[in-house]
């Protein structure tokens, strides 16, 4: 029957979590597949999610079907968490949000609603990006390009090839594009280079799908979601894919969202009835448990507080991962990593070849994409110095 079926190459991510755990070397760190994990390596369970989770638990809720589209109470908190609870924008009805599963969900939803819209079916997204991004997108019928984005020279965003990549794109290509903390790279676009960006979508009809999977991880929840909210201010229509695996740790749960900020409510409505077909022929219905844990801490405010403290320390932790990589770099001879202090979120680019991240698993047991990212958010200070001495001995191989 699979006679013909040829395999398919091991997942650039996920594959190397399955290298990784059949590695039996004691000192063996995983900084491959993008998971924040805490001070003793663990993926935390946070506590305001254990305490709702305990409550449901008594509760002992029934599990029927929810809507297509999610529960509106979620929607509604997953809505305000991205736009500001003030958003006129949503009081106005024109942004239609849906429960998706995990980012990954609300970008193929997206894809699906978009390109029944759309007559062009050519999407560019940054090089590099997340591989899955290109994946989705091809999978939807698009043709995915790329426009320019890392500038390894300079550590930093190469502004200029961006622009003259989004100048030359045609009326309705999609463009994606990280809100913060992009994945793989850590660089970020400023305040002014994302008003070109804005400027440059307006004039060229280009349509922005905004990946946002590490809101809070960057500079503070509302700080991250700023420039998503400048733009529904601005006028812009676009699409917005959010995720809580990150900020609520709730990797496995499968919970994010899916937003099109529409023109009108009448636009909406019409969105909303594709959103809910595209979830019907794909999963039908998304899952209840990381919905109900989600829309009970963001609507009680003393949870929220907590919550937002629980954020706002692994994204401190991050930080302080990252001053203390660069530190043991410098103590190991490696002087010329300061970078890493500049970017933002989980990951990091660290400059390394295809074969150095391989000769640092074989040699040293520290796993990393082939593209030279590391998941920083995944150091701990039992961990860091081994891991820079790793990089400094495979540096000077
Ligand atoms: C990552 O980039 O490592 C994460 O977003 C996990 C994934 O799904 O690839």
């Amino acid at each position: 029957l699979f006679a013909g079926l040829r395999a398919t190459p091991n997942d650039p991510i996920f594959g190397l979590t399955d290298r990784f755990n059949k590695d039996t070397d004691p000192n063996k760190v995983n900084l491959g597949v993008g998971m924040y994990q805490d001070a003793h390596g663990a993926v935390p369970l946070l506590k305001t999610v254990l305490k709702v989770e305990n409550g449901l638990d008594a509760q002992g809720l029934p599990r029927p079907y929810p809507p297509m589209d999610g529960l509106a109470d979620y929607n509604r908190e997953a809505q305000k968490l991205v736009f500001g609870a003030d958003s006129p924008a949503i009081a106005a009805g024109r942004i239609v949000t849906a429960q998706s599963l995990g980012g990954t969900g609300a970008l193929t939803v997206a894809a699906d609603v978009y390109s029944a819209a759309s007559p062009n079916h050519a999407a560019l997204v940054s090089s590099p990006t997340w591989a899955n991004h290109i994946a989705i997108l091809q999978r939807a019928g698009y043709t995915v390009g790329t426009y320019r984005y890392y500038d390894a020279q300079r550590h930093g965003v190469d502004v200029d090839g961006l622009l003259a990549d989004l100048s030359a794109a045609e009326a309705g290509t999609v463009i994606v594009l990280h809100e913060c903390c992009h994945n793989p790279t850590g660089y970020d676009l400023t305040r002014e280079q994302w008003d070109a960006v804005a400027q440059l979508a307006r004039d060229r009809r280009l349509t922005l799908f905004i990946d946002m999977a590490y809101q809070g991880f960057s500079e503070g929840l509302d700080e991250d979601a700023e420039t998503i909210r400048r733009l529904v201010a601005d006028g812009l229509t676009f699409v917005v894919g959010s995720s809580f695996s990150k900020n609520f740790s709730l990797y496995g749960e499968r919970i994010g969202a899916v937003h099109f900020v529409c023109a009108d409510a009448d636009e909406a409505e019409r969105v909303r009835s594709r959103v809910k077909t595209a979830a019907r022929e794909n999963y039908s219905t998304p899952p209840l448990h990381g919905a109900r844990i989600v829309t009970t801490i963001l609507s009680d405010e003393q949870l929220r507080a907590q919550w937002v403290e629980e954020v706002t320390a692994m994204r401190e932790r991050i930080k302080s991962m990252r001053r203390a990589l660069v530190d043991g770099l410098n103590a190991a001879g490696v002087h010329d990593m300061e970078f890493i202090n500049t970017q933002a979120g989980m990951f990091s680019y660290c400059g390394l070849s295809k074969e150095q991240m391989e000769l640092l698993r074989t040699e040293h047991h520290v796993y990393g994409t082939d593209a030279g990212r590391l998941c920083v958010a995944a150091l701990n200070p039992g961990n860091v110095d081994y891991v820079a001495t790793a990089i400094a001995a495979v540096r000077s191989a």
